[in-house]
């Protein structure tokens, strides 16, 4: 885990309140897909987690919703602004546990972006990849033409079937044959994933608080009692996580 200002080398938006941004500094914490960085923002008391959606030496690039005062903030920066950022918080995927498998890689809305380095890192070790990415319309959509260029079967939901088949990303899984799912979303699309049975990874993106485990405000069930999304996850297996 590193702390340090990055600068913003670019911030342009990719769909209806979703921005893309990249920024320059260190990137030597980052080991594994699917961890996230914790952004301070002016004149708000808590970071806001982002997940790191791909990393290069000395980039990171993040794709982010504007949902509220931070996230507006961050729309408004330009190239040549800095931001104090924590970098490689959370464990990330295991790729290596997907090898030689059948693997759905299901991002939903906000949980497409960590799944784009995923597939990316599995499409490079030449596993058998199916992208299933969940929006809830067509003008929310983003990184289908990323996802394409990897090579990937895409498979392509939208919950108004305004692009793509009409429906949820679980039916897709259904329809995809996989037999190991690495997924990223809002916790309903979670458990719909948990639900199939398939063996895999879960990415959670609770609500946080100090981001670095003290103050229990992001815990998720497991079958071995709660655990902090920020420092145990925020990826999990589909073994120990639990719903009821
Ligand atoms: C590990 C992790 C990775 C994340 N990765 C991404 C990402 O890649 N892209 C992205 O757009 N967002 C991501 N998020 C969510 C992001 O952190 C929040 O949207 C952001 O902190 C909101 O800040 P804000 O100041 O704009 O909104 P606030 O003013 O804090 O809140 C505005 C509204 O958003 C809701 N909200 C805030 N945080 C969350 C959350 N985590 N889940 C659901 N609703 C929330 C609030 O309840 C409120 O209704 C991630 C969260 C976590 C924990
Ligand atoms: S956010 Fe405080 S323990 Fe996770």
């Amino acid at each position: 885990m590193t702390k340090g200002i990055y600068i913003v080398l670019s911030n342009c938006q990719l769909a209806r309140d979703t921005w893309e941004m990249v920024l320059g500094g260190d990137t030597s914490a980052l080991t594994n897909p699917g961890q996230f960085i914790n952004i301070a923002i002016e004149g708000l008391y808590l970071r806001r987690p982002i997940s790191v959606c791909c990393y290069d030496p000395g980039t990171i690039t993040i794709i982010y919703k504007v949902v509220g005062k931070g996230t507006r903030k961050l729309s408004a920066m330009t190239p040549g602004d800095t931001l104090d950022v924590i970098v490689g918080l959370g464990n990330g995927f295991d790729v290596a546990k997907a090898h030689g498998r059948k693997i759905a890689v299901i991002g939903g809305g906000v949980g497409v972006p960590p799944m784009y380095d995923t597939a990316r890192r599995l499409a490079a070790q030449g596993e058998d990849v199916t992208a299933i990415l969940g929006f809830a319309t067509k003008d929310v959509s983003f990184y289908i033409e990323k996802f394409e260029a990897l090579g990937v079967r895409l498979m392509i939901t939208t919950d108004d079937g305004s692009m793509g088949q009409k429906g949820f990303v679980t039916d897709a899984l259904r329809e995809s044959g996989c037999d190991y799912v690495m997924a990223c979303g809002p916790t309903p699309m979670l458990k719909g994933v948990h639900r199939s049975g398939i063996e895999g990874q879960l990415s959670f993106e609770e609500r946080m608080g100090c981001g670095f485990g003290a103050c229990m405000g992001c815990t998720c069930q497991t079958l071995v009692g709660p655990k902090r999304v920020c420092l145990d996850g925020p990826v999990f297996s589909t073994s120990e996580v639990s719903f009821e």
